[in-house]
């Protein structure tokens, strides 16, 4: 669906031609394509601001041709992520004006400070995450996508990157079942049906899944996660997939934060805090997605998946808040506050994948804390590691994909805040400041002797508004990031 071409816009067959408009520098070289620019910017209203828009219409030989102009702002202001959004933005209005194919004229390398993969990388991604729609639910989908995307590149641009569009429509790809997956209403997502979801999407994809249902949970003593689980009529599961390269350089494990609906428990959350609770299991939705990408991108290290997957309610069989469960490791937990869910069902997968696959490196994603939306906003997702080289890699392949991430410190003497009387620890700490770190730290106890990170997602894994290439809803966060973070490691 994604491709190159090098035909000239007047040649092409594309329905719409989207051209990124500058305000202050030409940034393109094409003479048809500085033509329209220039015929555009002869009109009053267009000056090439930012999100202004204009769009000619021409017939050829009795086919309707769309030249879509779309303003970038001045050229110093121009990013990746500012042509993620135009590519995005184009896509929309070639959808709404119910073309079938597009062509995206890019820019040249010279003119921006953008080298050019990065460039190409950035329209291929914005146009192909926004070329999509969650439509399940509805009885005539109102969207109809686009077949064909092409980013028009000098010949030696296409030849010299062939393998990109390939690369990253396997990766949007990741994105957008992680997405549907956060979108889809809790009660078509029961833990049994988000693992079996999970499961098919790896398998098609070529991993091996093997998924842990209740009664084996209960076999290996995964104690805290089932503590989370008891108050819900659905049994919770833990799925794993692997993805095995021949001779593996090292063992990467990712784990997902799987809560299909998080109502607090018996310490039942307040309405407002009920709205978006489908969306906690966002973590679990990246990771998936995640191995579905990495398996058809093939990175050389092996590479294993694990979400557990539970649904946290209330009920007469649910656990009580000063209950205490003996976890998947050994230590005693004091359960002070069943809404603190995430942390206990991570702990045990945590614990379970180092024990069992004994990774260089194990990577956790979740929607772990508000606290954490608090201290970063809606946007940015925090990250807790002792190890600096880890911590910089994540926060690195962030700023390349605009998954923006931000060091967080994990203070080793906020571990009293988590004390219990009774237990080796509690869920709970007796103070609400500073909760994502006494979050993160909880989990530290559960990660001991492992290089690993912790990433809090709980702001950015949704969002009210969306943006050029993401509807509202999920956002699929941390897709891209893993599979970029993948590469540096
Ligand atoms: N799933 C929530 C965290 C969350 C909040 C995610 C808002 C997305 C948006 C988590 O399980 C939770 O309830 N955390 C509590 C922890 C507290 C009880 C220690 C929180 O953040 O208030
Ligand atoms: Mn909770
Ligand atoms: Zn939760």
């Amino acid at each position: 669906m994604l491709q190159f071409t090098s035909t000239p816009p007047s040649l092409s067959q594309a329905s719409t031609l989207a051209i990124p408009v500058c305000e202050d520098a030409d940034i393109h070289a094409d003479p048809e394509i500085l033509e329209l620019i220039a015929r555009a910017k002869a009109i009053e209203e267009f000056s090439g601001e930012k999100d202004q828009q204009i769009i000619f219409y021409d017939r050829v030989k009795d086919a309707l041709r769309r030249r879509l102009l779309i303003g970038v702002g001045p050229r110093k202001t121009i990013t990746a992520e500012t042509l993620r959004r135009f590519a995005g933005r184009a896509i929309q209005q070639a959808m709404r004006a119910k073309s079938t194919t597009i062509a995206i004229a890019a820019p040249t390398a010279e003119s921006l400070d953008i080298q050019a993969p990065i460039m190409c990388n950035a329209l291929f991604e914005g146009a192909c995450l926004a070329n999509h729609a969650f439509t399940r639910y509805k009885d005539k989908p109102k969207q109809n996508l686009l077949k064909g995307i092409a980013v028009l590149v000098p010949n030696e641009t296409a030849k010299k990157y062939k393998a990109l569009p390939a690369r990253i429509e396997t990766i949007c790809q990741g994105t957008l079942l992680a997405r549907d997956w956060v979108n889809t209403p809790a009660n078509d997502k029961l833990p049994e049906h988000l693992a079996k979801a999970f499961e098919s999407a790896a398998r098609q994809s070529g991993l091996h899944v093997k998924i842990l249902d209740q009664a084996q949970l209960k076999r290996q003593k995964f104690n805290a996660l089932l503590a989370v689980a008891a108050g819900s009529a659905h049994a919770p599961r833990l799925v794993e997939m692997v993805y095995a390269p021949p001779k593996p350089e090292r063992t990467i494990v990712l784990v997902g934060k799987g809560v299909t609906f998080d109502t607090g428990g018996l310490n039942i959350k307040p309405s407002a805090g009920l709205q978006t609770m489908k969306g906690d299991m966002a973590g679990a939705a990246a990771v998936a997605g995640a191995m579905t990408a990495l398996a058809r991108i093939k990175p050389k290290q092996r590479v294993i998946g694990i979400t557990p997957i539970v649904e946290n309610m209330p009920s007469g069989s649910a656990t009580r808040p000063g209950d205490i469960i003996t976890s998947y490791a050994g230590k005693t937990v004091e359960i002070g506050n069943t809404d603190a869910e995430g942390r206990l069902i991570l702990a045990d997968a945590l614990a379970y994948a180092i024990k069992t696959h004994k990774p260089d490196i194990i990577i956790d994603l979740a929607t772990l804390t508000g606290a954490c939306v608090v201290a970063l906003g809606e946007k940015m997702a925090g990250v807790f590691s002792a190890d600096d080289d880890l911590a910089a890699a994540i926060v690195a392949a962030g700023e390349t994909t605009f998954e923006r991430c931000w060091r967080m410190p994990l203070l080793e003497d906020y571990k009293e805040l988590l004390k219990s009387d009774l237990a080796d620890i509690s869920n709970m700490p007796n103070t609400r400041y500073g909760g994502a770190i006494t979050a993160a730290l909880f989990l530290s106890e559960f990660t001991i002797g492992a290089r690993w990170a912790h990433i809090d997602i709980a702001g950015p894994a949704a969002s009210k508004k969306g943006n050029g290439y993401c509807a509202p809803g999920g956002t699929g966060f941390g897709v891209r990031l893993l599979c970029e973070l993948l590469t540096r490691l």
